[in-house]
């Protein structure tokens, strides 16, 4: 099989299209002027302060500094060892994978390889039987739903997940903290314009991508610290696409912890940092989403449907 291309569902053998291109390189650092060498003496002697000060700083200080960044190593998301599944099928054998806080995680792989059930096994919606599921470090294996919500995780489920019966408002209404309605409303109408002239309407009757747009605004207005993707731009038109997953980045470039599964490969290797294949409910492979972009790896592990 080929490499994928944005627009190309992982879930399809005809992948045929061009060859993706790797990410492009961070800018480069502008060359110092002669001038600056002193300033970045001084930089370099205030960033790498001398054993002599850190002593010298008050220990509760120090405590809550390294308090701090202990915090900020500790992962938005953790599953060791999960393994779950339906009452008679177990799907999940063993999966550990982990969200670094503030980053992009993408979750490949064939059709029934367990992607779903691995959402719905971090939101709550089922029981692992073994294992550990760790939000910011609070084990929340067997924590209710709602409860997960509380700590901020947020899933968008394949289908979206909205009240097809009520209006866009009352959708956004119901997903809002009391009080904070207006607010919410605001929230989304500027993410996704289209949704302020359509606050009336029936959600049911808006189009699949408004749709969607419905759904990804609903996760946005409780500003969730993780949220989970289950194929969002399933059955979009490709400008709609297009506008999902730029609202996706700007959601991870403010920091919220990502974790999607998207059948448009490149787009989601594009915004992820990194990226896990998931087979027959095992992680076959694990590590920077740029190695993925690469057509004999990405064939390698991601390959055909199940059988
Ligand atoms: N409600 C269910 N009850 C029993 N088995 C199920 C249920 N939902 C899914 N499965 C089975 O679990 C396995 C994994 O399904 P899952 O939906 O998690 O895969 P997926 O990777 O999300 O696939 P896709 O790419 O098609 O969305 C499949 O064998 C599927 O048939
Ligand atoms: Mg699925």
């Amino acid at each position: 099989m080929t490499t994928p291309t944005a627009g190309t569902p992982v879930s399809e053998s005809s992948t045929a299209g061009q060859t993706p291109t790797a990410k492009p390189e961070p800018d480069a650092v502008p060359a110092q002027d002669a001038g600056a060498e002193d300033d970045a003496a001084a930089d370099t002697d205030a960033a790498a302060p001398s054993a002599a000060h850190v002593a010298a700083q008050p220990a509760d200080v120090r405590e809550e500094e390294a308090a701090q960044a202990k915090e900020e190593t500790i992962p938005a998301l953790d599953l060791s060892g999960v393994v779950s599944g339906y009452e008679d099928t177990t799907v999940l054998r063993g999966v550990s994978l982990t969200v670094p806080r503030g980053t992009a995680v993408a979750l490949l792989g064939p059709n029934g390889a367990g992607k779903t059930t691995l959402l719905r096994t971090v939101c709550g919606l089922l029981r692992p039987t073994a294992g550990r599921v760790e939000m910011e470090g609070t084990d929340i294996t067997r924590l209710a739903p709602h409860r997960r919500a509380r700590l901020g995780l947020c899933h968008i489920p394949e289908g979206r997940g909205i009240f097809r019966s009520l209006t866009v408002r009352e959708n956004l209404i119901m997903q809002s903290f009391p009080g904070g309605e207006s607010a919410a409303i605001e929230r989304a109408v500027e993410a996704f314009p289209v949704l302020g002239e359509r606050l009336t309407q029936t959600a049911g009757t808006l189009s699949g991508g408004q749709q969607q747009m419905l759904a990804m605004a609903q996760a946005h207005v409780r500003s969730p610290k993780l949220i989970l993707v289950d194929e969002a731009s399933l059955g979009l038109a490709p400008v709609i696409v297009d506008e999902i997953f730029a609202f996706l980045q700007a959601v991870s470039a403010e920091g919220t912890s990502l974790l999607l599964v998207d059948q448009f490969v490149v787009r989601a290797l594009g915004i992820a940092t990194t990226a896990y294949v998931l087979r027959r409910g095992e992680i076959v492979f694990g590590g920077p989403a740029a190695e993925l972009m690469s057509e004999d790896v990405f064939a390698r592990y991601v390959g055909g449907a199940e059988d």
